[in-house]
């Protein structure tokens, strides 16, 4: 039973975090609970997307986050304090729900982690209704002739590898509706993307343009990462994590099998570097530039591979995670009482807000060591 007893060896260590964890946010959650946190300022202190100064509102695309992450503290210690900020943050994205324009491709990482957490943790009706609404949005951006679900709200024949981890909000959908509308939805979009956005070599492409009438990739682009035919880190990690839900949702292999593939790419780009995530695995050495982000969130995937890969295979993706999640502890972190993150280090786009807090960064690294101490709740 290796990951029951590489779990017991490093049981230490994931209590040490898990008890960190709480001790930080337990007090964040209620300093900040009026606020949607993307980053901080230069004190360690949140900002809030709320606040015009910041030039953000309420639709921008990470407000889900910070409820989710009280959601899944919640679900851990039964501390009310967690709620009480979770369902702040839910009631303050009714702003981004309100104007149907500001929908996009990103509705999961809206609402299915915060109003989908809270319906499934407390059966409330009103946060079901919200993530059947974000769903059935999700849903009506797929381009029937194509095979694709539009990303943006700009150019309408653009797909990104992050869409896969929208779509656990239609298989949820679909399970609860019955309607199996969804849930085909979703597949045919992850059965493109296995074969636009994945190489032959496990690396992974940000964006591609298609035609909107037939699908065919026209041209991939540069994104988020160094260049075009680059390999953006995060964007590895949304198709690590999101392949290997699509194929907890749906049990189908090739899922699996393309999360281990890209799973393997970012290992060997991760193991060659420290064990420290590069903002881009094609980029040139200088400058040196992380992204811690992409780290947490392949952590997640790379723990769900380990449980549900057969014995003989689960060691290597375990192990990685550790490695992982250890490194960029110890150089990462931050524990201290006067700031309100935990994961620094993170990086909006290659040379854009590079190594600073990132809300999604804390969010999967707690996610990622609530995992390894056994919760059983997946928010996806
Ligand atoms: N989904 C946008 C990003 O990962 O930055």
């Amino acid at each position: 039973m290796f990951y029951e007893n590489y779990i017991a060896e490093n049981k230490a260590w994931i209590d040490e975090m898990v008890a960190k964890l709480d001790k930080k946010l337990s007090r964040v959650a209620v300093e900040s609970r009026d606020k949607l946190p993307y980053t901080t300022d230069a004190n360690g202190k949140h900002d809030n997307c709320l606040d015009p100064a910041t030039g953000k509102n309420v639709t921008w695309w990470t407000n889900g986050f910070w409820g989710g992450l009280m959601w899944l503290m919640y679900e851990k210690t039964g501390n009310e304090e967690y709620k009480k900020t979770a369902e702040r943050s839910e009631e303050l994205l009714d702003g981004y729900l309100a104007n149907f324009q500001s929908l996009d491709h990103d509705s999961g990482f809206m609402e299915h982690i915060l109003a989908g957490a809270n319906y499934r943790l407390t059966g409330n009706e009103k946060s079901k209704n919200r993530n059947l609404y974000c769903a059935a949005a999700l849903a009506s951006r797929y381009n029937l002739s194509g095979g694709f679900i539009r990303a943006w709200n700009w150019e309408a024949g653009l797909t990104i590898i992050d869409t896969m981890m929208n779509l656990p909000q239609l298989y949820w959908a679909s399970s609860i509706t019955g309607d199996t509308r969804f849930k085909k939805i979703a597949m045919a979009h992850a059965d493109m993307a296995m074969v636009e956005h994945i190489r032959p070599d496990g690396s992974v492409v940000h964006i591609c343009s298609h035609d909107i009438e037939d699908g065919h990739v026209i041209e991939t682009r540069q994104g988020q990462g160094y260049a075009v035919g680059s390999t953006w880190s995060r964007g590895a990690s949304w198709a690590v994590y999101g392949f290997v839900l699509s194929y907890l949702h749906t049990g189908k292999q090739e899922y699996l099998e393309a999360s281990k593939k890209a799973a393997h790419y970012f290992i060997t780009g991760c193991a060659t570097n420290g064990w420290l995530p590069p903002v881009d695995f094609r980029a040139p050495e200088e400058p040196v530039c992380y992204d811690s982000t992409a780290g947490a969130i392949t952590a997640c995937g790379l723990i769900e591979l380990a449980k549900v890969l057969p014995e003989y295979e689960k060691p290597m993706y375990l192990k990685a995670a550790f490695e992982i999640l250890k490194a960029m502890e110890k150089e990462f972190c931050n524990w201290e009482d006067s700031t309100d993150y935990i994961l620094g280090m993170g990086t909006e786009a290659y040379g854009r807000k590079v190594h600073v807090p990132i809300i999604y960064g804390d969010y999967f690294f707690a996610e990622a060591i609530l995992k390894l101490a056994g919760s059983e709740f997946n928010p996806w």
